[in-house]
């Protein structure tokens, strides 16, 4: 008799937790997508409103010129203010005056250079520009981008009212599932509501922060950050990114004039070692070598692309100076050697602080002058000018 009160529990407890393993481990064919960040451009922190066809045309074109395609970038994505209603039935209208040959053809444009299409929505009544947001059309917008050959939707958080944010990222998510095209996903939600809590198996990146400002330090009363800023609050989320679901600390501002030329590979070379999705923000027709050659730097570009999938972390931080070091998939490390302050400083890495034994012998390759800088055991100290920083790759 008391073997079977107590039988009953157990078998509920088993029938439970077989069930939950079994929702858990529902693979999605869109799953797939984004096992190391996405790369591409979007149109906004460069043009905002100013969108066009013939824009996405030239940046498509220029994509493929400057050799950025080449080095993995792949997403040309139209942000706020393509849309500008909704017809009796509720599709989508998009603006006639600026994409006159429609979305399909800029799909189809940009499909046969190799390149994927990437649009923006709102999980919101309306978008931040105040253009018709998502908001009980998510399929009917999912099934329209689908017939447009869309691969990629950026999906916004202004005007959500009361809306619950994981409830509604998974709508979409939902609708995108069942438009019958595999669509990266990525969630802008901010960070407001934690996103790397919630949101892997939802999207496959998801903001973690206000918007980027063009600047090393800035701050914005409306919730703008510049860099330093947004990369002090990526601390503690490392472990909710790999492969498939990344967190977003927002597009790079590289090339768009609000930084030195030293800053802006310090950004990339951050925005590398935290696994960030890299979303070039600028004008590519007519970025300067200096510019372009940040943005294809292969040694660079391969830390962030690394397929272990493991975010950097920062290991040392000494107030104006901080190390920071990425675990890569065939053993060595990363390591970014940071200079937050004005003036250059000497900053040293211990290969403790980088999980190695003191007496290993490794060999350091610079990723921005390209060359090995020697062997070095237990320890390697550069001076880096001021708002910089010094990229190493460490080989035991
Ligand atoms: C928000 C997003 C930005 C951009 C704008 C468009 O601010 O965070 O990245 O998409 O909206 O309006």
């Amino acid at each position: 008799m008391r073997h079977r009160i107590l039988a009953i529990p157990v078998l509920l407890l088993t029938i439970t937790a077989s069930s939950a393993t079994a929702q858990s481990t529902t693979v999605r064919p869109s799953d797939a997508l984004a096992p190391t960040p996405p790369m591409g451009w979007n149109s906004w922190n460069k043009f905002a409103c100013d969108v066009s066809e013939q824009l996405i045309r030239e940046t498509a074109d220029a994509m493929v010129a400057s050799g950025m395609k080449d080095a993995g970038y792949q997403y040309v994505v139209i942000d706020d203010c393509w849309q500008v209603g909704r017809d009796s039935v509720g599709n989508i209208l998009v603006d006639a005056e600026r994409f006159p040959s429609g979305m399909k053809a800029l799909a189809d444009y940009l499909h046969a250079r190799g390149l994927k299409f990437g649009v923006y929505s709102d999980a919101g009544t309306k978008t931040c520009q105040g253009r018709p947001g998502s908001r009980g059309y998510e399929y009917q917008d999912a099934r329209t981008y689908a017939s447009w050959g869309v691969d990629y939707l950026k999906y916004d958080w202004c005007s959500h009212g009361t809306q619950n944010a994981e409830a509604s990222y998974r709508l979409m998510r939902d609708a995108l599932d069942a438009s019958g095209r595999l669509i990266t996903f990525s969630i802008c939600e901010w960070g407001s509501n934690k996103p790397w809590l919630w949101a892997g198996g939802i999207g496959h990146l998801w903001r973690t922060t206000g918007d980027i400002q063009d600047c090393w330090d800035c701050k914005r009363d409306w919730g703008g950050f510049g860099v330093v800023h947004i990369l002090d609050l990526q601390v503690g989320l490392e472990s909710y990114a790999g492969p498939g679901h990344w967190n977003d600390p927002d597009m790079l501002e590289v090339g768009n004039g609000g930084m030195t030329t030293e800053e802006y590979r310090a950004h990339f070379s951050m925005w590398a070692m935290l696994a960030a999705p890299l979303m070039a923000g600028n004008d590519l027709r007519t970025m300067t070598p200096e510019i372009r050659d940040i943005l294809v730097n292969r040694d660079v570009i391969a830390v962030n692309q690394d397929p272990l999938g493991r975010q950097g972390r920062k290991v040392r931080d000494d107030g104006d100076t901080e190390v920071w070091a990425k675990e890569l998939a065939d053993g060595s490390r990363a390591v970014a050697l940071l200079n937050r302050g004005a003036t250059p400083a000497a900053v040293a890495v211990s290969w403790p602080e980088v999980g190695y034994t003191a007496g290993l012998e490794a060999t350091v390759r610079d990723l921005w002058t390209h060359a090995d800088v020697g062997k070095a055991r237990g320890r390697y100290v550069a001076t880096v000018p001021g708002h910089a920083a010094v990229l190493v790759r460490i080989t035991p």
